[in-house]
């Protein structure tokens, strides 16, 4: 799945460079990836990807400093800006020093100025890797949060738990434009929930992964073990 992922990602930054001068990749948190971002770091694909065109974005991230060991930004860095020669000014982390309302309306206008996009209009991203929690949040789009209502601004703040915890995260209508939008799931613990967004019944507010609907391609690139509960011929296997 990991391999299959980067060589998907290898070929997209590949044709959307040839044809567009640059790839902007929004990437994900969480622990799936991480496999991803080391392969994509290695020598193989170092050369393979001109990482000097790509542009990073993420899909969210935690109210912290990006020093900090919860931050997303940090978790790309050390696992795959460390090790490839992306530019600086390339990399379009999210303010997570800011208050969570600040770092959300920072963001927003730096999207639509590198995207050159007006007020309630969402830039298209070429690449977008979202991650599925086991309760089919996706960024930090949880269940029944008021985010999921949100219909013209490009992020917002939301409170994750009542340990006041924050995070800034894309909204759907940034998500539903990309060009590519690839779900990775991985986990026996996942095998329920991946069932049920895909094909239980639609319930958008208690699964907000359902709401993902985008206007590009949606590929789901799941793992033997979360992929356990499908229908039998479901999915084909890469
Ligand atoms: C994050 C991600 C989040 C993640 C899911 C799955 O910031 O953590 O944006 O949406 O993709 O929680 O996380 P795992 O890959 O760790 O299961």
């Amino acid at each position: 799945m990991i391999r299959a992922t980067a060589e998907h990602i290898s070929r997209s930054a590949a044709n959307v460079i040839r044809e567009r001068g640059r790839f902007t990749f929004v990437l994900s948190g969480g622990s799936t990836p991480k496999p991803l971002y080391a392969l994509l770091a290695t020598e193989e694909y170092r050369n393979r990807i001109d990482w000097s065109r790509v542009h990073f974005f993420w899909g969210d991230d935690r109210c912290v400093p990006p020093s900090d060991e919860a931050s997303n930004y940090r978790l790309v860095s050390e696992a795959l800006l460390a090790h490839v020669p992306a530019r600086p000014e390339h990399i379009h982390r999210m303010q997570t020093e800011l208050s969570p309302e600040e770092c959300a309306r920072d963001y927003e206008r730096r999207l639509q100025g590198f995207f050159q996009v007006g007020s309630g209009e969402a830039p298209v991203f070429d690449f977008d890797l979202l991650g599925l929690g086991t309760n089919a949040h996706t960024a930090s789009l949880f269940p029944f949060s008021p985010a999921l209502k949100i219909d013209s601004a490009l992020a917002t703040a939301v409170e994750v738990d009542d340990k006041h915890r924050w995070r800034v995260t894309l909204t759907l209508p940034v998500i539903n434009r990309a060009r590519e939008t690839v779900f990775l799931v991985a986990g026996s613990e996942k095998s329920d929930v991946v069932n049920e967004v895909i094909f239980g019944e639609r319930n958008p507010e208690k699964l907000p992964a359902q709401l993902v609907q985008p206007s590009g391609n949606l590929i789901w690139r799941i793992d033997h073990a979360a992929a356990s509960k499908l229908p039998q011929g479901s999915f084909t296997t890469e």
